[in-house]
């Protein structure tokens, strides 16, 4: 059980990580024993992912290019408007708060950088998953304690079994992943029973509010998008897709809350609701 480990005897990513194609164990080896997919780990990345496809492709192409540095600050301003990142971040990771907090191993969805990290009790053993390689080194050369620990990996196919987590968190990027989905059932399955998985980004069709689609010249809102420092084509993928929280929800987890966050400009998806089981999810 982690919960019987210090955070030092925690097993490296690739002792847990499994196929993605066959999903046997791997136990650290570089080849897949079933299937022998190569799994190569590089600058203590662990590579894990296949061709992208669709918005996943545009959205690491943005992560791992200049656009992201470009707009970084604009993230930064947005979290210091909502009270401060710690504020910001502190209203969606608190949902973790239910776990033991002195032992835990919990997986990052989209870590980035690791912005979160510093928000998390150090006694917890967190690993990362992400779709930019550049953003899984800047994570590992500002935080040595994740060499080892980081997925080279899409949150729709996460190489690892059943139940490895006691929690999974997801903090931005997940309105424009390729396939809602299989990322929510993949959090799910890869968390124990009743461990929280918690998802929360900004709220979809925020765009729609752009002062160009209120006066009707929806090309204004790409200039100023692009003014911003986004990339073209991550621009036209922000304009044209949306995602029905509502309906994605109630397909796969029905027995989720979902909370506005950020002043309504953003949401959080809780699974299972704290609410509908207090025994499992009370404040400590
Ligand atoms: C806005 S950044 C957030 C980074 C970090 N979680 C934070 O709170 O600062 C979104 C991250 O999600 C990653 N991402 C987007 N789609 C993904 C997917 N389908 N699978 C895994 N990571 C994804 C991006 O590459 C990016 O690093």
């Amino acid at each position: 059980m982690s919960s019987n480990l210090t955070e030092t005897a925690q097993p490296m990513l690739s002792e847990l990580a499994c196929c993605i194609e066959c999903g046997t164990p791997l136990r650290g080896r570089d080849r897949c024993p079933g299937c022998e997919r190569a799994y190569e780990t590089r600058d203590d990345i662990t590579q894990a992912i296949g061709p992208l496809r669709g918005r996943n492709g545009i959205v690491a192409n943005f992560y791992d290019g200049p656009g992201w540095v470009r707009f970084r600050k604009w993230e930064r301003l947005f979290l210091t408007l909502q009270g401060g990142a710690r504020w910001a971040r502190m209203s969606i990771l608190r949902h973790l708060s239910a776990l033991d907090r002195s032992q835990a191993r919990v997986l990052e969805v989209g870590i980035g950088d690791g912005e979160n990290l510093g928000f998390l009790p150090r006694s917890w053993t967190v690993y990362g998953v992400d779709i930019a390689r550049t953003q899984l080194l800047a994570c590992r050369n500002r935080f040595p304690r994740m060499k080892g620990r980081l997925a080279w990996a899409e949150a729709e196919r996460l190489p690892f079994p059943d139940a490895t987590f006691d929690a999974c968190y997801s903090i931005g990027g997940f309105t424009y992943y390729e396939d809602h989905a299989a990322a929510l059932r993949e959090m799910r399955r890869i968390t124990r029973a009743a461990g929280p998985v918690v998802v929360a980004d900004e709220t979809p069709g925020l765009h729609r509010a752009g002062i160009g689609q209120l006066i009707g010249r929806p090309a204004l809102d790409k200039f100023w998008l692009r003014q911003l420092g986004l990339d073209a084509e991550f621009v036209d993928m922000v304009l044209q897709y949306d995602v029905d929280l509502r309906a994605l929800t109630d397909q796969v987890w029905p027995d989720a809350a979902r909370r506005p966050i950020w002043n309504r400009l953003g949401y959080c998806l809780i699974h299972p609701d704290p609410e509908r089981s207090p025994s499992t999810m009370s404040l400590s």
